[in-house]
């Protein structure tokens, strides 16, 4: 895969695909982690005589223009962030955009609107890619989070460029992802998994037990492995149907000598929405009760690991962390694993990001991914076709 540093851009059109799929709050940009992840490429190709036109999705739109999920916001915030001016197309294919990416002036770059307001983008439509093929010479994916869809301006479109590359954040996504998926490691390698369900993260699972030294669990995923072992979990979220895949997997680490880290203690509350909780041990938790956060013995459990780690890897975070009464243990672990010093640490996944940000301790991080499903699929080992289409 060639760089974005190695393409000849000099005085050409340069089709960038960018991840601006933000969250939105009124109208503005709540979250612009990801805007500002793309600026480096954007700014090396102004720098470098490019005519930068950038192309995103964001949300999903059902394959027509719906004013909800217009670009604007992105192309403001980017305008904003760099300093430049940023032009909107009306759409992203057609005379529309062929005419504001024709009177590009230097230093300006052109944003095409949702890619998403074309049905033929989810459908990898050779077509439609030849459409948007038409707006650029060379071709640059910066849009990690999007690279496991094989859409038309991530797979098919790359195809019908030949000077095509990768930009800054995605190859420094595919290292930090790469060298961890692989277990390319320092070790001790530990792994922090969290989220709501065994099932989601079940591949994710196996393949980090085949490279880690330690494995912790927490967040409602834990309940289920807990119960497995036959603790009495209340009320507590557990996947009943997947109690033999939790023992299984309990198994399957002592024969490859990891060591499963489970959660000692609980922060538990009466529901989702219950305004206060209180510690317990695993036995203690009462009927009506659910576990929503680890409690204060098991992160002094968690971080004595984490303290130890060369490699950290963390996806999906240890409670209920939305609800602040929950969102201590979460909270915890990202701030153990931001003190660690020598040890390369990883961040992938929308959730545990999303905590890490909001402790503001994002930059005391080796690698804060803004991959959601992207990075898992990647830690998972599987291809991703935004990535093998610039091959
Ligand atoms: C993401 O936010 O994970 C990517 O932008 C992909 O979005 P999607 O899940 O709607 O395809």
């Amino acid at each position: 895969i060639r760089s974005v540093r190695d393409l000849p851009v000099e005085g050409r059109r340069v089709f960038v695909r960018v991840d601006f799929n933000v969250p939105l709050e009124g109208g503005k940009v709540g979250d612009d982690t990801r805007i500002r992840a793309a600026i480096p490429t954007l700014r090396h190709l102004l720098e470098r005589g490019a005519r930068v036109v950038v192309a995103s999705h964001l949300g999903r739109p059902k394959g027509a223009p719906d004013p909800k999920y217009s670009m604007e916001p992105a192309a403001q915030k980017l305008a904003e962030l760099m300093g430049v001016e940023v032009l909107l197309a009306d759409d992203c294919v057609g005379d529309g955009p062929r005419k504001v990416v024709q009177d590009l002036r230097e230093g300006q770059i052109a944003c095409l609107e949702n890619l998403r307001f074309h049905a033929e983008e989810e459908k990898n439509d050779a077509q439609f890619a030849a459409e948007l093929a038409k707006l650029g010479d060379v071709y640059v994916n910066d849009a990690f989070g999007a690279a496991h869809r094989a859409h038309a301006s991530v797979a098919a479109l790359p195809k019908q460029i030949r000077d095509r590359g990768a930009g800054f954040l995605m190859e420094a996504e595919l290292d930090a992802l790469g060298k961890i998926s692989k277990g390319e490691v320092q070790r001790p390698y530990v792994a922090v998994l969290g989220g709501a369900k065994v099932s989601d993260k079940l591949a994710v699972l196996e393949a980090l037990l085949q490279k880690v030294d330690a494995l912790i669990i927490g967040g409602a995923m834990a309940n289920t492995f807990l119960a497995a072992k036959g603790a009495s979990m209340g009320k507590s979220l557990v996947e009943q149907d997947k109690l033999a895949l939790a023992r299984t997997i309990m198994t399957r680490a002592g024969e490859r000598k990891v060591d499963l880290l489970l959660p000692d203690d609980f922060v538990v509350g009466t529901g989702l929405d219950a305004t206060s909780g209180r510690a317990a041990l695993p036995d203690e938790i009462g009927a009506e009760e659910m576990a929503l956060d680890i409690g204060p013995k098991s992160v002094e459990a968690f971080s004595k690991k984490l303290r130890g780690a060369k490699t950290v890897f963390w996806n999906g975070p240890m409670g209920l962390f939305e609800n602040e009464a929950f969102a201590a243990g979460t909270r915890a672990i990202a701030k153990t694993m931001s003190e660690l010093s020598g040890a390369f640490t990883v961040v992938g996944g929308g959730d545990s990001v999303a905590a890490v940000q909001e402790t503001g301790l994002a930059d005391k991080f080796g690698h804060v991914s803004t991959g959601g499903g992207a990075s898992l699929e990647l830690l998972e080992g599987r291809k991703l076709p935004g990535v093998d289409a610039l091959r």
